[in-house]
């Protein structure tokens, strides 16, 4: 695919967001201080670094299960369909759960994979999403806990990707085309 040329200016430092995760930690923490082991379910690939860092400032017991949804294609358009490429490999009926989401952008995949989730019967599900970009929303749904509100702005790094690329960056950059 070819791709017209863009540098990317840093918009949430690595910093900062260390720092939120260190916030947001607590509020799980204190959500789910008497369950017997938080099952956190990743959604592929997007949160795979923020999930990453906010396990390990957890002091909880954890189990870590991916789950795979696909809405995006290679580009920049969101489709509407939600498919689920890989399912968890637990089983979740009785237990906490915590879906853990790098960005809601229209609201479909968080929207569809709760809905999926909720028809297992878990006894609590929560959803957290480092970044919410609300001017993009097409369907009725929030994260219950979110790290920052960014404006309609294309973003990569820390996880999420332009295309397959800088899903490396330690930090929230946009895309600035050139
Ligand atoms: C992106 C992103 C979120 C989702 C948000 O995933 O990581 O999961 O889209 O969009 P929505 O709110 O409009 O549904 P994508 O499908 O690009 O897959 P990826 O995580 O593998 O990059």
């Amino acid at each position: 695919m070819t791709q017209a040329p863009y540098e990317i200016d840093v918009m949430i430092s690595a910093k900062s967001i260390a720092a939120r995760i260190e916030d947001l930690a607590k509020i799980i923490e204190s959500e789910f201080k008497d369950t017997d082991k938080l099952v956190v379910v990743g959604l592929l690939r997007g949160s795979f670094v923020f999930i990453a860092d906010l396990v390990r400032e957890l002091d909880l017991p954890v189990e870590v299960d991916f789950l795979e949804a696909s809405s995006y294609g290679d580009g920049m358009e969101s489709s509407r369909e939600v498919r689920i490429l890989k399912d968890i490999r637990g089983q979740i009926e009785g237990r906490d759960v915590l879906v853990v989401e790098d960005i809601v952008d229209t609201g479909h995949t968080l929207h569809q994979v709760m809905e999926v989730l909720g028809t297992r019967h878990p006894a609590k599900i929560k959803s957290i999403a480092l970044l919410d970009k609300p001017a993009r929303r097409e369907v009725d749904m929030k994260a219950d806990y979110t790290g920052f509100e960014i404006p309609d702005e294309f973003v990569v790094g820390y996880g999420i990707d332009y295309a397959q690329r800088n899903r490396n960056l330690p930090f929230i950059g946009k895309v600035r085309f050139t």
